[in-house]
């Protein structure tokens, strides 16, 4: 086991695992955002709570998110260990004045970033996965051919209910602005760890990149905005 534990202390360990979980944590994000695009039919939240349904009872489902949770930990802790190193690092080494090329503010400040979304995390999971699992949650009516005929636990009421006060629509907001940041610098650095070097598809990733580092945020600020406006 020692190998193990040398490994992901190393520098080039941490670097690896950051990027690995950084894919899997991003692959989550397109999952739940296009789950969240249910919220928008006008159905009193049928499709929405029956998506959640599934999402919280298919065994296979159930084990991803065993994983989630324990991905999103490692991303934390080996994220604060190398910056911390690199803080380190710094302090040790020349007074370099000129920045590097492919430095950005958010490269620079990834930590906070990724501390601040930790933040939103934690007040995001209170908000609905806390309550979904450990909260008196109301039912919803009763679907057709759905749950041997039993309601769910009713998701979109909760969300509804959440998405009437400025102060959560603001949570929400500077959450997206600072997710958009992380992955602005996260995205292609991810593949840059891996070592994915080639002239025509790493300009490909770059832009990619940035485009998803803009829309998938977006797409989940725009839901609470849209839920305010029109409920
Ligand atoms: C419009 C914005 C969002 C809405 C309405 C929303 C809604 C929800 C709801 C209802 C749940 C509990 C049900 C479930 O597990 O599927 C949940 C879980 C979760 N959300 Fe969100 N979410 C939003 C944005 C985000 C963002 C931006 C992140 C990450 C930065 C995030 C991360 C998570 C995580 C990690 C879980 C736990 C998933 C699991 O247990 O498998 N959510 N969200």
């Amino acid at each position: 086991m020692a190998w193990l534990t040398n490994y992901l202390t190393s520098s080039i360990g941490r670097k690896l695992t950051m990027s690995l979980t950084g894919l899997f944590l991003i692959l989550f994000l397109v999952v739940h955002l296009l789950g969240n695009f249910q919220l928008l039919k006008d159905d009193g939240g049928e499709a929405f709570n029956k998506y959640t349904y599934f999402m919280t009872h298919f065994p296979l489902i159930k084990m991803i998110s065993y994983g989630l949770y324990l991905f999103i930990i490692i991303h934390t802790i080996q994220g604060l260990m190398l910056a911390a190193a690199n803080r380190k690092a710094k302090g040790q080494g020349y007074a370099v004045k000129t920045t590097p090329p492919g430095v950005t503010w958010a490269s620079n400040n990834m930590a906070l970033l990724g501390t601040l979304i930790l933040a939103f995390l934690i007040i995001h999971m209170a908000q609905f996965w806390g309550q979904m699992h450990f909260g008196g949650m109301p039912e919803s009516t009763v679907y057709p051919n759905f749950n041997e005929g039993k309601g769910v636990k009713d998701l979109y009421a909760l969300v509804a209910e959440a998405f009437t006060s400025p102060v959560v629509i603001a949570i929400y907001t500077i959450g997206q602005v600072v997710l958009a940041f992380h992955l602005w610098h996260g995205f292609q650095s991810a593949f840059q760890t891996l070592g994915v070097n080639h002239p025509k598809y790493t300009p490909f990733i770059k832009g990619f990149g940035k485009a998803f580092a803009i829309l998938v945020p977006l797409g989940f600020a725009v839901i609470p905005i849209i839920f305010y406006l029109t409920h």
